[in-house]
């Protein structure tokens, strides 16, 4: 199905990897309206879109998915025809002490979205479509062998992964039930320029530039597959275009790493960068207590939306994490204000 539409509203967009969707929008299609939803939590940080925050086709609303009644006057009001919904509490450590915040946004504030474009769209499906993304932990954990596949069971261990399979079984249940088009796909861990300082790579970064201690959860040899995030946008930008009605599409980088190997690799290209001595870096590591429910390994397999719809990752991991490195080294501002909670005052005075 080759879309149409012209009235896109992004949930999540001020936050990782939302903000790349958000850009690759704006810039690539001129003619659609790019409406990002955000309320802003500490992962949101319209810092990540200063560059195209002027441009005419591109509108923020700072707005909570779980306010039902907003998010359908928004509807109304926008007349939206399309929905790639990113907003989502979305780290496994903070699900594990406040499960209940995560059931609220990532399966509330879905059902409020899935409502509302019901509502909005009522039973007029032509040229609509709800794009799910969601992430390959509803899978559970692998063992040494195999892949997930788009066939692979839920098997989700954290508050997080469960609640990101609740919002799964939601969006596929509205398709069945009430006819709304939707597309999922399920992505492996992303890495790249804005995220949040709280997952493995940009909090190693960050240590690593003020020279505290790594903590590696367990033995560090658990595996993470690890996807450069403007790959993952691209991806989402031809499952939207092309992808068919009730598709399901895996996304990953065929790049399996061992935690305490990826991180031995990021010392040795930090060392470098900041012109430390060989060694230096890795002196910081520091092993510490595990990760209740800690899943043991992710793999994608990416063939279906490789073969179907040509997408591969286009960097690779080596140079993905080098262009990493580089935006967290030239932005040392942005990492400041988000650890310090400064970026707030970025909002009020651009906003308020
Ligand atoms: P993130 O935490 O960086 O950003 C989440 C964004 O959602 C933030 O801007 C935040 O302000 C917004 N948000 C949170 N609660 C909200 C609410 N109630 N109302 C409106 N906005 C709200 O997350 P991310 O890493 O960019 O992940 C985006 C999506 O991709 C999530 O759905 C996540 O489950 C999924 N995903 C992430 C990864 C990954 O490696 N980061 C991998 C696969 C899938
Ligand atoms: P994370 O970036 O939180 O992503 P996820 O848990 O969603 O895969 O963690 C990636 C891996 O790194 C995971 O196996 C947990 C581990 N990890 C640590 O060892 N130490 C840390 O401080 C963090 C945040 C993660």
């Amino acid at each position: 199905m080759e879309n149409v539409q012209k009235r896109i509203l992004i949930t999540g967009g001020a936050g990782f990897i939302g903000s790349h969707v958000v850009r690759l929008f704006v810039e690539t299609y001129p003619d659609y309206q790019v409406y990002n939803l955000d309320s802003l939590t500490y992962a949101g940080n319209l810092e990540n879109l200063r560059d195209i925050e002027n441009k005419e086709n591109y509108h923020f609303l700072k707005e909570d998915i779980n306010d039902a009644n907003a998010i359908n006057s928004l509807f109304k009001e926008c007349k939206f025809d399309s929905v790639i919904h990113l907003a989502a509490e979305s780290h496994v450590d903070r699900s594990i002490t406040d499960p209940l915040v995560f059931v609220k946004t990532n399966i509330i504030g879905t059902l409020n979205l899935l409502n509302a474009a019901k509502e909005q769209w009522k039973g007029d499906f032509e040229n609509k479509i709800f794009y799910h993304i969601s992430t390959d932990e509803v899978y559970g954990t692998l063992g040494e062998e195999g892949l997930f596949t788009e066939d692979t069971s839920y098997d989700p261990n954290s508050p997080y992964s469960a609640s990101k399979a609740g919002s799964d079984h939601f969006v596929r249940a509205y398709g069945e039930t009430y006819g709304l088009p939707y597309i999922i796909s399920n992505c492996s861990n992303n890495y790249g320029p804005n995220q949040f300082p709280e997952k493995l790579i940009p909090l190693f970064i960050n240590n690593i530039i003020d020279k505290e201690n790594l903590p590696v959860y367990g033995d560090g040899k658990y595996t993470r597959d690890w996807l450069y995030v403007v790959d993952h946008a691209i991806a989402i930008d031809l499952a939207f275009h092309k992808g068919e009605n009730k598709a399901t599409y895996n996304i990953g980088g065929f790049n399996e790493w061992q935690n305490i190997d990826l991180i031995q690799l990021l010392c040795r290209l930090m060392d470098k960068k900041l012109g430390r001595t060989e060694g230096e870096s890795a002196k910081l590591i520091s092993f510490v207590r595990d990760r209740p429910g800690h899943d043991k390994r992710y793999a994608i397999d990416a063939s279906k939306i490789n073969k179907e719809l040509g997408w591969s990752p286009s960097v690779t991991f080596e140079e993905g994490l080098e262009k990493t490195i580089d935006w967290y080294l030239a932005n040392k501002d942005w990492l400041t204000n988000v650890t310090s909670g400064k970026y707030q005052e970025y909002y009020n005075k651009q906003y308020k």
